[in-house]
Protein backbone atom coordinates (compact mmCIF):
# COMPACT_ATOMS: atom_id res chain seq x y z
CA UNK A 1 0.00 0.00 0.00
CA UNK A 2 1.27 3.80 -1.05
CA UNK A 3 1.66 5.72 1.88
CA UNK A 4 -0.64 8.77 2.41
CA UNK A 5 -0.33 12.69 2.32
CA UNK A 6 -1.00 14.35 5.59
CA UNK A 7 -2.38 18.07 5.57
CA UNK A 8 -2.56 19.97 8.65
CA UNK A 9 -5.35 22.79 7.36
CA UNK A 10 -5.22 26.01 10.04
CA UNK A 11 -8.20 28.24 9.23
CA UNK A 12 -9.60 31.43 10.65
CA UNK A 13 -12.38 29.25 12.64
CA UNK A 14 -11.17 25.57 12.85
CA UNK A 15 -8.26 23.17 12.49
CA UNK A 16 -8.48 20.52 10.73
CA UNK A 17 -6.35 17.44 9.19
CA UNK A 18 -7.00 15.77 5.87
CA UNK A 19 -5.63 12.50 4.67
CA UNK A 20 -5.14 12.25 1.09
CA UNK A 21 -3.54 9.27 -1.40
CA UNK A 22 -1.14 10.13 -3.60
CA UNK A 23 -3.23 10.68 -6.61
CA UNK A 24 -4.93 13.54 -4.83
CA UNK A 25 -8.01 11.46 -3.45
CA UNK A 26 -9.60 12.74 -0.15
CA UNK A 27 -9.67 9.79 2.24
CA UNK A 28 -10.78 11.22 5.56
CA UNK A 29 -10.92 14.26 7.65
CA UNK A 30 -10.76 15.03 11.32
CA UNK A 31 -12.08 18.68 12.56
CA UNK A 32 -12.25 21.15 15.39
CA UNK A 33 -13.69 24.83 15.76
CA UNK A 34 -11.06 27.27 17.32
CA UNK A 35 -12.74 29.69 19.79
CA UNK A 36 -12.95 32.82 19.17
CA UNK A 37 -11.94 35.75 21.10
CA UNK A 38 -13.17 39.20 20.60
CA UNK A 39 -11.90 41.29 23.79
CA UNK A 40 -13.20 44.30 22.42
CA UNK A 41 -14.69 45.97 19.30
CA UNK A 42 -12.43 45.43 15.89
CA UNK A 43 -10.15 42.98 18.34
CA UNK A 44 -9.76 39.10 17.47
CA UNK A 45 -7.20 36.99 19.12
CA UNK A 46 -6.55 32.83 19.22
CA UNK A 47 -5.27 30.89 22.02
CA UNK A 48 -1.95 29.47 20.35
CA UNK A 49 -2.10 26.61 23.13
CA UNK A 50 -5.54 25.59 21.59
CA UNK A 51 -4.61 26.05 17.93
CA UNK A 52 -1.75 23.57 18.98
CA UNK A 53 -3.30 21.12 21.30
CA UNK A 54 -6.60 20.78 18.94
CA UNK A 55 -4.03 20.43 15.53
CA UNK A 56 -2.29 17.89 17.38
CA UNK A 57 -5.94 15.87 18.02
CA UNK A 58 -6.98 16.01 14.64
CA UNK A 59 -3.86 15.11 13.38
CA UNK A 60 -3.57 11.89 15.35
CA UNK A 61 -7.36 11.07 14.61
CA UNK A 62 -5.55 11.05 10.94
CA UNK A 63 -2.34 8.58 11.66
CA UNK A 64 -4.57 6.53 13.27
CA UNK A 65 -6.98 6.07 10.48
CA UNK A 66 -3.97 5.96 7.97
CA UNK A 67 -3.00 2.67 10.19
CA UNK A 68 0.17 4.52 11.73
CA UNK A 69 2.98 7.56 11.36
CA UNK A 70 4.88 4.85 9.01
CA UNK A 71 1.97 4.74 6.79
CA UNK A 72 2.70 8.35 6.84
CA UNK A 73 5.29 9.90 3.38
CA UNK A 74 4.92 13.68 4.56
CA UNK A 75 3.14 16.31 6.36
CA UNK A 76 2.04 19.47 4.67
CA UNK A 77 0.35 22.72 6.47
CA UNK A 78 -1.38 25.50 5.23
CA UNK A 79 -2.51 28.48 7.36
CA UNK A 80 -4.31 31.07 8.21
CA UNK A 81 -2.03 34.14 7.20
CA UNK A 82 -0.91 37.17 8.67
CA UNK A 83 -1.95 35.91 12.65
CA UNK A 84 0.77 36.42 15.12
CA UNK A 85 1.87 33.81 17.58
CA UNK A 86 4.58 35.28 20.50
CA UNK A 87 6.20 32.68 22.38
CA UNK A 88 9.19 31.37 24.35
CA UNK A 89 11.58 29.99 22.48
CA UNK A 90 12.91 27.86 25.64
CA UNK A 91 9.88 27.37 26.95
CA UNK A 92 8.00 26.90 24.16
CA UNK A 93 4.95 28.39 25.82
CA UNK A 94 2.97 31.50 23.83
CA UNK A 95 3.73 34.68 25.69
CA UNK A 96 0.53 36.17 24.62
CA UNK A 97 -3.44 35.44 23.13
CA UNK A 98 -2.43 35.42 19.17
CA UNK A 99 -3.49 38.37 16.98
CA UNK A 100 -5.72 37.39 14.05
CA UNK A 101 -5.54 38.45 10.84
CA UNK A 102 -9.19 40.24 10.90
CA UNK A 103 -7.30 42.36 14.31
CA UNK A 104 -7.71 46.09 13.77
CA UNK A 105 -6.01 47.46 16.89
CA UNK A 106 -2.55 48.54 14.90
CA UNK A 107 -4.97 51.24 12.66
CA UNK A 108 -3.06 54.19 14.07
CA UNK A 109 -0.11 52.86 13.75
CA UNK A 110 -0.67 52.02 10.42
CA UNK A 111 -2.23 55.68 9.32
CA UNK A 112 0.83 57.38 11.12
CA UNK A 113 3.36 55.61 8.84
CA UNK A 114 0.86 56.57 6.33
CA UNK A 115 1.41 60.27 7.45
CA UNK A 116 5.34 60.08 7.63
CA UNK A 117 4.96 59.04 3.71
CA UNK A 118 6.17 55.40 4.51
CA UNK A 119 3.20 53.40 2.02
CA UNK A 120 4.73 53.98 -1.46
CA UNK A 121 8.36 52.63 -0.30
CA UNK A 122 6.75 50.01 2.16
CA UNK A 123 4.73 48.92 -0.99
CA UNK A 124 7.49 49.11 -3.42
CA UNK A 125 9.46 46.61 -1.45
CA UNK A 126 6.78 44.00 -0.04
CA UNK A 127 4.08 44.44 -2.32
CA UNK A 128 1.74 45.50 0.92
CA UNK A 129 -0.11 48.48 2.36
CA UNK A 130 -0.43 49.87 5.57
CA UNK A 131 -3.46 48.36 6.74
CA UNK A 132 -3.40 46.34 10.33
CA UNK A 133 -4.09 43.24 8.01
CA UNK A 134 -0.18 42.27 7.99
CA UNK A 135 2.16 41.05 10.54
CA UNK A 136 4.36 43.60 11.08
CA UNK A 137 2.64 46.03 12.86
CA UNK A 138 0.70 43.59 15.15
CA UNK A 139 3.76 42.03 16.15
CA UNK A 140 5.12 45.30 17.10
CA UNK A 141 1.93 45.94 19.14
CA UNK A 142 2.93 42.93 20.94
CA UNK A 143 6.18 43.92 21.98
CA UNK A 144 5.13 46.93 23.43
CA UNK A 145 1.66 46.21 25.29
CA UNK A 146 2.18 42.45 26.62
CA UNK A 147 5.53 42.88 29.33
CA UNK A 148 6.04 39.07 29.17
CA UNK A 149 6.89 40.27 25.44
CA UNK A 150 8.84 42.28 25.78
CA UNK A 151 10.90 40.66 28.34
CA UNK A 152 11.51 37.38 26.43
CA UNK A 153 12.61 39.99 24.02
CA UNK A 154 15.07 41.46 26.00
CA UNK A 155 16.13 38.35 27.16
CA UNK A 156 16.50 37.18 23.49
CA UNK A 157 14.45 34.02 24.20
CA UNK A 158 11.44 35.75 22.16
CA UNK A 159 10.43 34.21 18.77
CA UNK A 160 7.69 35.88 16.78
CA UNK A 161 5.69 33.78 13.70
CA UNK A 162 3.02 32.97 11.84
CA UNK A 163 0.47 29.88 12.38
CA UNK A 164 2.80 27.51 10.21
CA UNK A 165 6.06 28.77 11.75
CA UNK A 166 4.57 27.74 15.27
CA UNK A 167 3.16 24.56 14.18
CA UNK A 168 6.93 23.57 12.76
CA UNK A 169 8.25 24.66 15.95
CA UNK A 170 5.93 22.72 18.18
CA UNK A 171 6.04 20.23 16.35
CA UNK A 172 9.82 19.50 15.45
CA UNK A 173 10.41 20.56 18.99
CA UNK A 174 12.55 23.76 17.73
CA UNK A 175 12.60 24.44 14.66
CA UNK A 176 12.38 28.01 13.82
CA UNK A 177 11.21 28.67 10.08
CA UNK A 178 8.45 30.64 7.92
CA UNK A 179 7.68 29.88 4.42
CA UNK A 180 8.51 32.61 1.81
CA UNK A 181 4.32 32.54 1.09
CA UNK A 182 3.22 33.43 4.79
CA UNK A 183 6.66 35.41 5.16
CA UNK A 184 5.62 37.68 2.26
CA UNK A 185 2.71 38.76 4.38
CA UNK A 186 4.42 40.07 7.35
CA UNK A 187 5.67 44.03 5.84
CA UNK A 188 9.18 42.17 6.74
CA UNK A 189 10.48 40.67 3.58
CA UNK A 190 10.95 42.41 0.85
CA UNK A 191 9.27 40.69 -2.59
CA UNK A 192 13.06 40.15 -4.21
CA UNK A 193 14.89 39.65 -0.86
CA UNK A 194 15.62 35.97 0.41
CA UNK A 195 15.28 37.04 4.30
CA UNK A 196 13.61 39.49 6.50
CA UNK A 197 15.43 42.69 6.29
CA UNK A 198 16.95 44.84 8.81
CA UNK A 199 15.68 48.16 7.55
CA UNK A 200 11.56 47.13 7.62
CA UNK A 201 12.10 45.41 10.83
CA UNK A 202 13.16 48.93 12.37
CA UNK A 203 10.62 50.36 11.00
CA UNK A 204 7.92 48.47 12.54
CA UNK A 205 10.31 47.62 15.63
CA UNK A 206 9.96 44.21 15.36
CA UNK A 207 13.01 42.28 16.46
CA UNK A 208 14.51 40.73 13.61
CA UNK A 209 16.15 37.83 16.13
CA UNK A 210 12.39 37.07 17.21
CA UNK A 211 11.84 36.00 13.52
CA UNK A 212 12.46 32.33 11.73
CA UNK A 213 14.34 32.02 8.72
CA UNK A 214 12.73 32.34 5.07
CA UNK A 215 12.28 28.91 2.85
CA UNK A 216 10.84 27.49 0.36
CA UNK A 217 7.51 25.99 0.39
CA UNK A 218 8.73 22.94 -0.62
CA UNK A 219 11.01 20.87 1.09
CA UNK A 220 12.69 19.15 3.99
CA UNK A 221 12.06 21.05 6.97
CA UNK A 222 12.09 18.37 9.96
CA UNK A 223 9.89 15.65 10.80
CA UNK A 224 7.57 15.42 14.17
CA UNK A 225 9.14 14.60 17.34
CA UNK A 226 8.51 10.79 17.66
CA UNK A 227 6.67 10.81 20.35
CA UNK A 228 3.83 12.76 19.04
CA UNK A 229 2.54 10.23 16.03
CA UNK A 230 4.93 6.99 17.58
CA UNK A 231 7.33 7.68 14.88
CA UNK A 232 8.71 10.61 13.11
CA UNK A 233 6.99 11.87 10.01
CA UNK A 234 8.73 14.60 7.58
CA UNK A 235 7.01 17.78 7.35
CA UNK A 236 7.69 18.72 3.25
CA UNK A 237 5.29 20.87 2.44
CA UNK A 238 4.41 24.78 4.22
CA UNK A 239 1.84 27.53 2.88
CA UNK A 240 -0.35 30.12 3.58
CA UNK A 241 -3.91 28.99 2.33
CA UNK A 242 -4.76 31.31 0.05
CA UNK A 243 -1.77 30.59 -1.99
CA UNK A 244 -2.33 27.30 -1.23
CA UNK A 245 -5.68 27.15 -2.85
CA UNK A 246 -4.31 29.01 -5.68
CA UNK A 247 -2.08 26.06 -6.23
CA UNK A 248 -4.80 23.45 -5.39
CA UNK A 249 -6.93 25.28 -8.57
CA UNK A 250 -3.35 24.34 -10.66
CA UNK A 251 -2.94 28.10 -11.90
CA UNK A 252 0.35 27.72 -12.28
CA UNK A 253 0.70 29.44 -15.32
CA UNK A 254 0.88 33.47 -14.85
CA UNK A 255 -2.69 35.05 -16.06
CA UNK A 256 -4.61 32.33 -13.96
CA UNK A 257 -6.84 33.58 -11.19
CA UNK A 258 -8.50 31.94 -8.19
CA UNK A 259 -10.94 33.33 -5.76
CA UNK A 260 -11.49 31.45 -2.51
CA UNK A 261 -14.29 32.25 -0.27
CA UNK A 262 -13.99 31.21 3.15
CA UNK A 263 -13.96 32.86 6.23
CA UNK A 264 -13.09 36.24 3.92
CA UNK A 265 -12.39 35.81 0.14
CA UNK A 266 -8.96 36.11 -1.44
CA UNK A 267 -8.40 36.26 -4.84
CA UNK A 268 -4.78 35.88 -6.26
CA UNK A 269 -3.81 35.96 -10.20
CA UNK A 270 -0.49 33.92 -11.12
CA UNK A 271 2.09 36.88 -12.14
CA UNK A 272 4.95 34.26 -12.68
CA UNK A 273 8.79 35.22 -11.85
CA UNK A 274 7.92 38.88 -12.13
CA UNK A 275 7.23 41.07 -8.82
CA UNK A 276 4.03 42.54 -9.45
CA UNK A 277 2.96 46.06 -9.22
CA UNK A 278 -0.70 47.58 -8.10
CA UNK A 279 -1.75 51.64 -8.96
CA UNK A 280 -4.89 50.22 -8.09
CA UNK A 281 -4.28 49.35 -4.47
CA UNK A 282 -4.10 45.16 -5.14
CA UNK A 283 -1.19 43.50 -3.20
CA UNK A 284 1.72 41.94 -4.39
CA UNK A 285 2.36 38.44 -3.10
CA UNK A 286 4.61 35.56 -3.06
CA UNK A 287 3.06 32.51 -4.34
CA UNK A 288 5.55 29.91 -3.87
CA UNK A 289 9.17 29.56 -3.71
CA UNK A 290 11.11 26.88 -5.33
CA UNK A 291 14.73 25.80 -4.99
CA UNK A 292 14.92 29.99 -3.97
CA UNK A 293 13.35 30.54 -7.69
CA UNK A 294 9.67 32.64 -6.45
CA UNK A 295 6.83 32.53 -8.57
CA UNK A 296 4.30 35.60 -7.37
CA UNK A 297 0.44 36.73 -7.17
CA UNK A 298 -1.32 39.64 -7.19
CA UNK A 299 -4.01 39.29 -4.64
CA UNK A 300 -7.35 41.18 -3.82
CA UNK A 301 -7.93 40.55 -0.22
CA UNK A 302 -11.44 40.63 1.11
CA UNK A 303 -12.34 40.47 4.84
CA UNK A 304 -15.63 39.23 5.27
CA UNK A 305 -16.88 36.28 3.37
CA UNK A 306 -18.54 33.37 4.99
CA UNK A 307 -18.32 35.41 8.23
CA UNK A 308 -20.98 37.06 6.90
CA UNK A 309 -23.04 33.94 7.13
CA UNK A 310 -21.75 32.40 10.39
CA UNK A 311 -22.87 36.00 12.02
CA UNK A 312 -26.47 35.92 10.32
CA UNK A 313 -26.21 32.16 11.55
CA UNK A 314 -25.12 32.82 15.56
CA UNK A 315 -25.31 36.08 16.35
CA UNK A 316 -28.58 36.96 14.95
CA UNK A 317 -29.95 33.40 15.12
CA UNK A 318 -31.71 34.11 11.28
CA UNK A 319 -30.45 31.45 9.97
CA UNK A 320 -30.19 27.66 11.18
CA UNK A 321 -27.61 26.41 8.89
CA UNK A 322 -25.45 28.52 6.71
CA UNK A 323 -26.68 26.25 3.76
CA UNK A 324 -29.93 27.72 4.28
CA UNK A 325 -29.08 30.41 2.38
CA UNK A 326 -29.50 29.16 -1.07
CA UNK A 327 -33.14 28.06 -0.09
CA UNK A 328 -34.18 30.99 0.99
CA UNK A 329 -32.22 33.27 -1.87
CA UNK A 330 -33.59 30.80 -4.32
CA UNK A 331 -37.47 31.37 -2.79
CA UNK A 332 -37.66 35.08 -4.39
CA UNK A 333 -37.05 37.01 -7.28
CA UNK A 334 -34.46 39.41 -5.61
CA UNK A 335 -33.09 40.99 -2.44
CA UNK A 336 -35.91 43.64 -2.25
CA UNK A 337 -33.68 46.21 -2.53
CA UNK A 338 -31.73 44.97 0.36
CA UNK A 339 -28.21 45.34 0.12
CA UNK A 340 -25.11 44.61 2.94
CA UNK A 341 -21.77 45.52 3.02
CA UNK A 342 -20.14 43.42 5.22
CA UNK A 343 -17.34 45.70 6.51
CA UNK A 344 -17.53 44.09 10.04
CA UNK A 345 -13.59 44.08 10.18
CA UNK A 346 -13.22 47.32 8.01
CA UNK A 347 -13.28 47.17 4.46
CA UNK A 348 -9.90 45.52 2.64
CA UNK A 349 -8.99 45.16 -1.33
CA UNK A 350 -9.55 47.82 -3.11
CA UNK A 351 -10.58 50.04 -0.65
CA UNK A 352 -8.59 49.63 2.57
CA UNK A 353 -10.75 51.30 5.04
CA UNK A 354 -10.05 49.81 8.49
CA UNK A 355 -12.32 52.00 10.26
CA UNK A 356 -15.25 51.23 7.66
CA UNK A 357 -18.17 48.91 9.71
CA UNK A 358 -20.55 46.87 7.88
CA UNK A 359 -24.16 48.34 6.94
CA UNK A 360 -27.83 46.54 5.74
CA UNK A 361 -29.01 49.18 3.32
CA UNK A 362 -32.88 49.33 1.76
CA UNK A 363 -34.66 47.46 5.20
CA UNK A 364 -38.59 47.65 4.67
CA UNK A 365 -41.72 45.78 5.98
CA UNK A 366 -40.89 43.81 3.60
CA UNK A 367 -37.98 42.75 4.64
CA UNK A 368 -37.52 38.99 5.44
CA UNK A 369 -35.09 36.15 6.51
CA UNK A 370 -35.41 35.51 2.70
CA UNK A 371 -34.38 39.24 1.58
CA UNK A 372 -31.70 39.38 4.45
CA UNK A 373 -30.12 35.80 3.03
CA UNK A 374 -30.14 36.87 -0.59
CA UNK A 375 -28.52 40.00 -0.15
CA UNK A 376 -25.62 38.62 1.95
CA UNK A 377 -25.18 35.96 -0.54
CA UNK A 378 -24.89 39.09 -2.87
CA UNK A 379 -22.67 40.58 -1.39
CA UNK A 380 -20.12 38.03 -2.30
CA UNK A 381 -20.66 39.14 -6.32
CA UNK A 382 -20.49 42.57 -5.25
CA UNK A 383 -17.47 42.38 -3.35
CA UNK A 384 -15.62 40.24 -6.65
CA UNK A 385 -17.14 42.53 -9.07
CA UNK A 386 -15.07 45.31 -7.34
CA UNK A 387 -11.99 43.22 -7.33
CA UNK A 388 -12.43 42.63 -11.04
CA UNK A 389 -12.27 46.27 -11.81
CA UNK A 390 -8.96 46.45 -10.06
CA UNK A 391 -7.45 43.56 -11.32
CA UNK A 392 -8.26 44.85 -14.91
CA UNK A 393 -7.23 48.24 -14.11
CA UNK A 394 -4.00 46.47 -13.22
CA UNK A 395 -3.78 44.83 -16.48
CA UNK A 396 -4.65 41.80 -14.88
CA UNK A 397 -8.06 40.90 -16.56
CA UNK A 398 -9.82 37.95 -15.62
CA UNK A 399 -10.63 35.69 -18.86
CA UNK A 400 -12.59 32.93 -16.47
CA UNK A 401 -12.40 32.49 -12.90
CA UNK A 402 -11.24 29.46 -10.80
CA UNK A 403 -13.82 29.36 -7.36
CA UNK A 404 -13.73 27.14 -4.11
CA UNK A 405 -13.51 27.22 -0.69
CA UNK A 406 -16.60 25.93 1.75
CA UNK A 407 -18.87 28.72 0.73
CA UNK A 408 -18.35 28.07 -3.04
CA UNK A 409 -20.36 24.89 -2.64
CA UNK A 410 -23.58 26.96 -2.47
CA UNK A 411 -24.52 26.61 -6.06
CA UNK A 412 -27.22 30.33 -6.23
CA UNK A 413 -23.98 32.05 -4.83
CA UNK A 414 -21.46 30.36 -8.03
CA UNK A 415 -24.14 31.47 -10.34
CA UNK A 416 -24.41 35.04 -9.36
CA UNK A 417 -21.20 35.47 -9.32
CA UNK A 418 -20.91 34.25 -13.09
CA UNK A 419 -23.92 36.42 -13.88
CA UNK A 420 -22.68 39.81 -11.90
CA UNK A 421 -19.52 39.63 -13.45
CA UNK A 422 -20.51 38.19 -16.90
CA UNK A 423 -17.85 35.47 -16.56
CA UNK A 424 -17.55 31.73 -16.99
CA UNK A 425 -16.98 30.58 -13.45
CA UNK A 426 -15.36 27.06 -12.68
CA UNK A 427 -15.37 25.23 -9.86
CA UNK A 428 -13.86 21.55 -8.87
CA UNK A 429 -15.70 18.96 -7.27
CA UNK A 430 -13.62 18.43 -4.72
CA UNK A 431 -13.94 22.43 -3.33
CA UNK A 432 -11.01 22.02 -0.37
CA UNK A 433 -8.50 22.71 -3.05
CA UNK A 434 -6.74 24.65 -0.16
CA UNK A 435 -5.43 21.48 1.84
CA UNK A 436 -5.06 20.25 -1.90
CA UNK A 437 -2.39 22.55 -2.54
CA UNK A 438 -0.66 21.56 0.33
CA UNK A 439 -0.47 17.81 -0.66
CA UNK A 440 0.59 18.70 -4.18
CA UNK A 441 3.75 21.08 -1.90
CA UNK A 442 4.35 18.19 0.38
CA UNK A 443 4.38 15.92 -2.20
CA UNK A 444 6.77 17.60 -4.52
CA UNK A 445 9.01 18.23 -1.31
CA UNK A 446 9.20 14.54 -0.50
CA UNK A 447 10.10 13.74 -3.69
CA UNK A 448 6.77 11.77 -4.65
CA UNK A 449 6.14 14.21 -7.82
CA UNK A 450 9.10 15.55 -9.82
CA UNK A 451 7.14 18.95 -10.27
CA UNK A 452 4.35 20.95 -9.14
CA UNK A 453 2.77 20.71 -12.72
CA UNK A 454 3.31 16.84 -12.53
CA UNK A 455 1.24 17.23 -9.07
CA UNK A 456 -1.54 19.30 -10.62
CA UNK A 457 -2.16 17.04 -13.29
CA UNK A 458 -2.18 13.49 -10.95
CA UNK A 459 -3.99 15.17 -8.01
CA UNK A 460 -6.72 17.38 -9.39
CA UNK A 461 -10.25 15.66 -9.78
CA UNK A 462 -13.26 16.53 -12.12
CA UNK A 463 -14.70 20.52 -13.00
CA UNK A 464 -17.83 22.14 -12.81
CA UNK A 465 -19.10 25.49 -15.07
CA UNK A 466 -21.16 28.05 -14.58
CA UNK A 467 -22.14 30.21 -17.18
CA UNK A 468 -23.03 33.94 -17.12
CA UNK A 469 -26.83 34.64 -17.74
CA UNK A 470 -28.15 38.21 -16.38
CA UNK A 471 -29.61 41.65 -18.60
CA UNK A 472 -27.23 43.87 -18.41
CA UNK A 473 -29.97 46.27 -16.66
CA UNK A 474 -30.49 44.16 -13.88
CA UNK A 475 -26.38 44.12 -13.91
CA UNK A 476 -26.18 47.48 -13.98
CA UNK A 477 -28.76 48.22 -10.89
CA UNK A 478 -27.59 45.60 -8.56
CA UNK A 479 -23.82 47.42 -9.08
CA UNK A 480 -25.49 51.15 -8.73
CA UNK A 481 -26.94 49.83 -5.73
CA UNK A 482 -23.80 48.31 -4.28
CA UNK A 483 -21.60 51.34 -4.97
CA UNK A 484 -24.34 53.64 -2.97
CA UNK A 485 -24.61 51.43 0.14
CA UNK A 486 -20.29 50.89 -0.11
CA UNK A 487 -20.21 54.83 0.16
CA UNK A 488 -22.31 54.71 3.55
CA UNK A 489 -19.48 51.88 4.83
O1 LIG B 1 -5.22 36.25 5.01
C1 LIG B 1 -6.15 35.59 5.81
C2 LIG B 1 -6.49 34.25 5.25
O2 LIG B 1 -5.35 33.49 5.11
C3 LIG B 1 -7.59 33.59 6.05
O3 LIG B 1 -8.08 32.51 5.39
O4 LIG B 1 -9.38 30.49 5.04
O5 LIG B 1 -9.49 31.59 7.22
O6 LIG B 1 -10.56 32.65 5.21
P1 LIG B 1 -9.49 31.78 5.77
Amino acid sequence: MTKKILVLDEGTTSTRAMLFAQDGKALGSAQQELTQHYPAPGRVEHDATEIWHRTLACAREMVEAAGGAERIACIGITNQRETVVAWDKNSGEPLAKALVWQDRRTADFCEELKEAGHEAQVQKQTGLLLDPYFSGTKMRWLVRNKPAVAAAAKAGTLALGTIESWLVYKLTGGARISDASNASRTLLLPLGSAQFDDDLCELFEVPKAALGEVTDNAGNFGVTLPELFGAPIPITGLVGDQQSATIGQGCLSPGETKATYGTGAFILANKGHDIPTSDNRLLGTVLYQENGKRTYALEGSVFVAGSLVQWLRDSLGLLGTASETETLARSIDDSGGVVIVPAMSGLGAPHWQPEARGVIAGLSFATGRAQIARAALEAMAHQTYDLAKAFAADGAEWTSLKIDGGMSANDWMAQDIANLLDLPVERPDFVETTALGAAMLAAKGAGLVASLDEASSTMRGAIGNFTPSMESGVRQARVAAWQKALAAA
